[in-house]
């Protein structure tokens, strides 16, 4: 039996039909109830759903054998996982952003609101810029504009929210995408599974034309 945690929510629905179409199907999956754990025994296969920023955490631990998960957890909390493919979905970017025409004077300290820490301290990092980090958990939009920070790093997936809070991306960090990996151990153990359901996934992955 093969474990994976999804990522709940609208891009686990995404990773979920990948799976459908690469012939790990679990139909119970779509029955309207609010279990977490689905099973088909004839392949081999368990699903459960996990809160996204949680996934690396079950597979890092051996919970799940393999998941789906965000890069920007991966970089952030660097869980001790083999990443083993880009699936192209869950398409954003990593991005200072900041309100509309903000300069940034070098001989300042930047203060910088983030879910990221880990992210936005090697950023400003390899650009030996001196910062002082402030951790939010949520609506990190709200930072800049009640002057709590001066630029804050974050996800921007549409700009939506960026854009209704009079804001505006200085620079990209990284792209981000979601990604399938699997516990080190199990990945030794189960090396003939976990190879098909790849190779399977491989063949499901949509590339930008
Ligand atoms: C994320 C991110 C932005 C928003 C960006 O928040 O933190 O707020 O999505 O999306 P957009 O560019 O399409 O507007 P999320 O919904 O994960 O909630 P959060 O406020 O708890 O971080």
């Amino acid at each position: 039996m093969i474990n994976v945690a999804l990522p709940k929510g609208r891009l686990g629905e995404k990773v979920y039909s990948m799976f459908e179409k690469a012939g790990f199907e679990c139909p119970s999956i779509h029955d309207n109830s609010r279990k977490l754990i689905f099973e088909n025994e004839e392949k081999g296969i368990r699903y459960f759903w996990v809160k996204p920023s949680d996934v690396s955490i079950y597979v890092e631990r051996g919970a799940a054998d393999i998941g789906v998960a965000g890069k920007d957890i991966l970089l952030e909390y660097s869980p001790e996982i083999y990443e083993l493919l880009d699936l192209n979905i869950g398409k954003c970017k990593m991005a200072v952003a900041a309100k509309k025409g903000f300069y940034d004077d070098n001989s300042r300290t930047l203060k910088v609101a983030t879910k990221f820490v880990n992210i936005a301290k090697n950023f400003y990092a390899s650009r030996c810029r001196d910062i002082d980090i402030i951790k939010l958990n949520g609506s990190i939009e709200l930072a800049p504009i009640l002057g709590l920070s001066d630029v804050i790093v974050d996800i921007v997936e549409t700009g939506t929210t960026l854009k209704e809070n009079d804001l505006e991306v200085v620079e990209t960090v990284i792209p981000i995408s979601a990604r399938l990996i699997a516990n080190k151990s199990s990945f030794k153990f189960k090396t003939k599974e976990i190879e098909e359901i790849l190779d399977s996934m491989k063949a499901q992955v949509k590339t930008d034309d």
